[in-house]
Protein backbone atom coordinates (compact mmCIF):
# COMPACT_ATOMS: atom_id res chain seq x y z
CA UNK A 1 0.00 0.00 0.00
CA UNK A 2 1.12 3.51 -0.98
CA UNK A 3 1.17 6.37 0.29
CA UNK A 4 -0.65 7.91 -2.24
CA UNK A 5 -3.14 5.43 -2.17
CA UNK A 6 -3.80 5.78 1.74
CA UNK A 7 -4.32 9.35 0.85
CA UNK A 8 -5.27 10.07 -2.43
CA UNK A 9 -7.75 7.97 -4.77
CA UNK A 10 -10.88 6.95 -3.76
CA UNK A 11 -12.41 3.43 -4.96
CA UNK A 12 -15.78 2.98 -5.38
CA UNK A 13 -15.95 0.27 -4.07
CA UNK A 14 -15.39 -0.06 0.16
CA UNK A 15 -12.45 -1.63 0.69
CA UNK A 16 -11.21 -3.26 4.05
CA UNK A 17 -7.13 -3.79 3.62
CA UNK A 18 -7.40 0.00 2.79
CA UNK A 19 -9.38 0.84 6.10
CA UNK A 20 -6.90 -1.09 7.84
CA UNK A 21 -4.17 0.89 6.48
CA UNK A 22 -6.00 4.21 7.27
CA UNK A 23 -7.14 3.75 10.81
CA UNK A 24 -3.72 2.39 11.51
CA UNK A 25 -2.65 6.28 11.32
CA UNK A 26 -6.08 7.46 13.10
CA UNK A 27 -5.93 5.25 16.22
CA UNK A 28 -3.99 7.23 18.28
CA UNK A 29 -5.38 10.24 17.90
CA UNK A 30 -9.12 9.58 17.27
CA UNK A 31 -10.71 9.80 20.75
CA UNK A 32 -9.07 13.75 20.85
CA UNK A 33 -10.36 14.30 17.33
CA UNK A 34 -13.82 12.66 18.36
CA UNK A 35 -14.62 14.57 21.42
CA UNK A 36 -16.20 17.21 19.91
CA UNK A 37 -19.12 14.65 18.41
CA UNK A 38 -20.58 12.62 21.59
CA UNK A 39 -23.47 14.69 21.88
CA UNK A 40 -24.40 13.51 18.19
CA UNK A 41 -23.43 10.11 19.12
CA UNK A 42 -25.76 10.17 22.51
CA UNK A 43 -28.44 11.31 20.15
CA UNK A 44 -28.46 8.48 17.95
CA UNK A 45 -27.71 5.98 20.96
CA UNK A 46 -30.83 6.93 22.11
CA UNK A 47 -33.11 6.57 19.15
CA UNK A 48 -32.03 2.71 19.76
CA UNK A 49 -34.37 2.96 22.75
CA UNK A 50 -32.19 0.30 24.37
CA UNK A 51 -33.79 -1.71 27.50
CA UNK A 52 -32.32 -4.08 30.07
CA UNK A 53 -30.96 -7.16 29.06
CA UNK A 54 -30.97 -5.86 24.96
CA UNK A 55 -28.01 -7.21 22.82
CA UNK A 56 -26.91 -4.30 20.63
CA UNK A 57 -24.06 -4.56 18.00
CA UNK A 58 -22.02 -1.66 17.33
CA UNK A 59 -20.79 -1.81 13.93
CA UNK A 60 -17.19 -0.80 13.27
CA UNK A 61 -16.96 -0.07 17.04
CA UNK A 62 -13.71 1.99 16.35
CA UNK A 63 -11.75 2.67 19.52
CA UNK A 64 -15.29 1.86 21.45
CA UNK A 65 -16.24 5.25 22.35
CA UNK A 66 -19.68 4.62 22.50
CA UNK A 67 -19.10 0.87 24.35
CA UNK A 68 -19.96 3.00 27.54
CA UNK A 69 -22.98 4.18 26.82
CA UNK A 70 -24.15 1.19 25.04
CA UNK A 71 -23.23 -1.48 28.04
CA UNK A 72 -24.74 1.14 30.47
CA UNK A 73 -28.04 1.01 28.82
CA UNK A 74 -28.48 -2.78 28.38
CA UNK A 75 -26.92 -3.34 32.26
CA UNK A 76 -24.74 -6.68 33.23
CA UNK A 77 -27.55 -8.92 31.73
CA UNK A 78 -27.59 -7.62 28.52
CA UNK A 79 -24.90 -7.75 25.87
CA UNK A 80 -22.51 -5.86 23.50
CA UNK A 81 -21.11 -6.76 20.39
CA UNK A 82 -18.23 -5.01 18.82
CA UNK A 83 -17.08 -5.83 14.92
CA UNK A 84 -14.35 -3.39 14.01
CA UNK A 85 -11.58 -4.12 11.10
CA UNK A 86 -8.48 -2.32 12.31
CA UNK A 87 -6.16 -3.65 15.01
CA UNK A 88 -4.91 -0.36 16.15
CA UNK A 89 -8.79 0.54 16.80
CA UNK A 90 -9.92 -2.55 18.39
CA UNK A 91 -7.16 -2.27 20.74
CA UNK A 92 -8.15 0.43 22.08
CA UNK A 93 -11.58 -0.50 22.52
CA UNK A 94 -10.11 -4.23 24.31
CA UNK A 95 -7.92 -1.50 26.39
CA UNK A 96 -11.51 0.16 27.32
CA UNK A 97 -13.25 -2.76 28.21
CA UNK A 98 -10.40 -4.67 30.00
CA UNK A 99 -10.74 -1.30 32.71
CA UNK A 100 -14.26 -1.16 33.35
CA UNK A 101 -14.25 -4.72 33.92
CA UNK A 102 -17.45 -5.86 31.82
CA UNK A 103 -17.56 -9.46 31.06
CA UNK A 104 -20.57 -8.89 28.72
CA UNK A 105 -19.00 -6.66 25.81
CA UNK A 106 -17.55 -9.22 23.11
CA UNK A 107 -14.91 -7.79 20.51
CA UNK A 108 -14.16 -8.85 17.27
CA UNK A 109 -11.41 -8.02 15.28
CA UNK A 110 -12.77 -8.84 11.25
CA UNK A 111 -14.11 -7.19 8.18
CA UNK A 112 -17.75 -6.92 8.84
CA UNK A 113 -17.88 -8.76 5.18
CA UNK A 114 -16.81 -11.61 6.96
CA UNK A 115 -17.97 -11.43 10.18
CA UNK A 116 -20.74 -12.93 12.37
CA UNK A 117 -22.62 -11.05 15.46
CA UNK A 118 -23.28 -14.69 16.88
CA UNK A 119 -26.10 -13.65 18.47
CA UNK A 120 -29.38 -12.27 18.14
CA UNK A 121 -29.36 -8.22 17.70
CA UNK A 122 -32.38 -6.60 19.43
CA UNK A 123 -30.63 -3.32 18.28
CA UNK A 124 -27.84 -1.96 15.83
CA UNK A 125 -25.73 1.07 15.68
CA UNK A 126 -24.14 2.23 12.94
CA UNK A 127 -22.33 5.31 14.14
CA UNK A 128 -19.80 6.62 11.12
CA UNK A 129 -19.67 3.96 9.39
CA UNK A 130 -19.78 4.44 5.81
CA UNK A 131 -17.69 2.02 4.60
CA UNK A 132 -19.95 -1.17 5.59
CA UNK A 133 -23.20 1.18 4.45
CA UNK A 134 -21.47 0.74 1.13
CA UNK A 135 -20.67 -3.03 1.54
CA UNK A 136 -23.84 -5.30 0.80
CA UNK A 137 -22.17 -8.35 1.76
CA UNK A 138 -21.32 -6.40 5.00
CA UNK A 139 -25.00 -5.70 5.48
CA UNK A 140 -25.72 -9.24 4.87
CA UNK A 141 -23.70 -10.69 8.02
CA UNK A 142 -25.36 -8.01 9.98
CA UNK A 143 -29.34 -8.39 9.23
CA UNK A 144 -28.49 -12.06 8.94
CA UNK A 145 -28.65 -12.08 12.89
CA UNK A 146 -31.64 -8.75 13.41
CA UNK A 147 -34.23 -10.16 14.99
CA UNK A 148 -37.45 -8.78 13.44
CA UNK A 149 -38.42 -5.48 14.03
CA UNK A 150 -35.16 -5.46 15.73
CA UNK A 151 -34.35 -1.08 15.89
CA UNK A 152 -31.56 0.25 13.88
CA UNK A 153 -29.98 3.51 14.61
CA UNK A 154 -27.71 5.43 12.19
CA UNK A 155 -25.06 8.93 12.53
CA UNK A 156 -23.01 9.63 9.36
CA UNK A 157 -21.90 11.86 7.02
CA UNK A 158 -23.60 12.88 3.70
CA UNK A 159 -23.47 15.31 0.90
CA UNK A 160 -25.56 18.62 1.51
CA UNK A 161 -28.15 19.74 -1.46
CA UNK A 162 -26.35 20.26 -4.61
CA UNK A 163 -26.99 24.36 -4.59
CA UNK A 164 -24.64 24.31 -1.64
CA UNK A 165 -21.68 23.68 -3.80
CA UNK A 166 -18.95 24.96 -1.50
CA UNK A 167 -20.30 22.50 1.67
CA UNK A 168 -20.22 19.14 -0.95
CA UNK A 169 -16.15 20.41 -1.27
CA UNK A 170 -15.83 20.55 2.52
CA UNK A 171 -17.82 17.48 3.01
CA UNK A 172 -15.18 15.37 0.72
CA UNK A 173 -12.42 17.07 1.79
CA UNK A 174 -13.25 15.73 5.54
CA UNK A 175 -14.36 12.69 5.03
CA UNK A 176 -11.21 11.46 2.66
CA UNK A 177 -9.10 10.42 5.06
CA UNK A 178 -11.69 8.46 6.85
CA UNK A 179 -13.31 6.31 4.51
CA UNK A 180 -12.43 4.45 1.29
CA UNK A 181 -15.31 4.93 -0.75
CA UNK A 182 -16.82 8.34 -1.87
CA UNK A 183 -19.42 5.92 -3.59
CA UNK A 184 -23.53 6.98 -1.93
CA UNK A 185 -22.68 10.03 -0.27
CA UNK A 186 -25.99 11.41 -2.08
CA UNK A 187 -28.15 9.18 0.01
CA UNK A 188 -25.72 7.02 2.54
CA UNK A 189 -28.74 4.91 3.48
CA UNK A 190 -29.69 3.45 0.78
CA UNK A 191 -28.86 0.04 1.05
CA UNK A 192 -29.98 -0.29 4.64
CA UNK A 193 -33.58 0.74 3.20
CA UNK A 194 -33.76 -3.25 1.79
CA UNK A 195 -33.17 -4.00 5.46
CA UNK A 196 -34.85 -1.09 7.41
CA UNK A 197 -38.22 -0.08 4.91
CA UNK A 198 -39.45 1.88 7.59
CA UNK A 199 -35.78 4.49 7.54
CA UNK A 200 -36.35 7.59 8.78
CA UNK A 201 -33.53 10.09 8.19
CA UNK A 202 -32.74 13.55 9.11
CA UNK A 203 -30.37 15.75 8.31
CA UNK A 204 -28.16 17.54 10.72
CA UNK A 205 -25.22 20.27 10.53
CA UNK A 206 -25.81 21.64 7.66
CA UNK A 207 -27.22 18.71 5.87
CA UNK A 208 -23.38 17.58 5.86
CA UNK A 209 -24.38 14.90 8.51
CA UNK A 210 -27.45 12.86 9.11
CA UNK A 211 -29.18 10.92 11.91
CA UNK A 212 -31.65 8.09 11.22
CA UNK A 213 -33.80 5.01 12.60
CA UNK A 214 -35.84 2.82 11.94
CA UNK A 215 -37.24 -1.36 12.62
CA UNK A 216 -35.97 -3.97 10.56
CA UNK A 217 -39.00 -5.58 8.82
CA UNK A 218 -39.46 -9.35 9.32
CA UNK A 219 -39.68 -10.05 5.84
CA UNK A 220 -36.68 -7.50 4.97
CA UNK A 221 -33.60 -8.00 2.46
CA UNK A 222 -32.76 -9.62 -0.49
CA UNK A 223 -34.00 -12.88 1.33
C1 LIG B 1 -15.17 6.90 11.53
S1 LIG B 1 -14.70 5.43 12.35
C2 LIG B 1 -16.08 5.21 13.46
C3 LIG B 1 -15.74 4.33 14.62
C4 LIG B 1 -16.87 4.15 15.63
N1 LIG B 1 -18.07 3.61 15.03
C5 LIG B 1 -17.17 5.40 16.39
O1 LIG B 1 -18.35 5.69 16.57
O2 LIG B 1 -16.27 6.09 16.86
C6 LIG B 1 -15.02 4.18 11.12
C7 LIG B 1 -14.56 2.80 11.56
O3 LIG B 1 -15.02 1.83 10.60
C8 LIG B 1 -14.04 0.81 10.54
N2 LIG B 1 -14.29 0.02 9.33
C9 LIG B 1 -14.18 0.43 8.05
N3 LIG B 1 -14.51 -0.56 7.21
C10 LIG B 1 -14.85 -1.62 7.98
C11 LIG B 1 -15.30 -2.95 7.69
N4 LIG B 1 -15.48 -3.36 6.44
N5 LIG B 1 -15.55 -3.79 8.72
C12 LIG B 1 -15.40 -3.37 10.00
N6 LIG B 1 -14.96 -2.14 10.34
C13 LIG B 1 -14.70 -1.26 9.34
C14 LIG B 1 -12.74 1.60 10.56
O4 LIG B 1 -11.63 0.79 10.84
C15 LIG B 1 -13.06 2.64 11.63
O5 LIG B 1 -12.69 2.19 12.91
Amino acid sequence: MTAAQISGALILQPDPALAIEKYRLHAAGYDASARRTMALRRRVLALLRLTPGDTVLDVACGTGLSLPLLREAVGPSGRVIGIEVSPEMIALARERAAAAGWDNVSLVQAPMEQADPGAPLDAILFNYTHDVLQSPPALERIFARARPRARVAVAGIKHPSRWLFPLRLYRVLKARPYVTTLAGLDAPWRLLQAYVPDLRVEPVLFGTNYLARGTVHPAAGPG
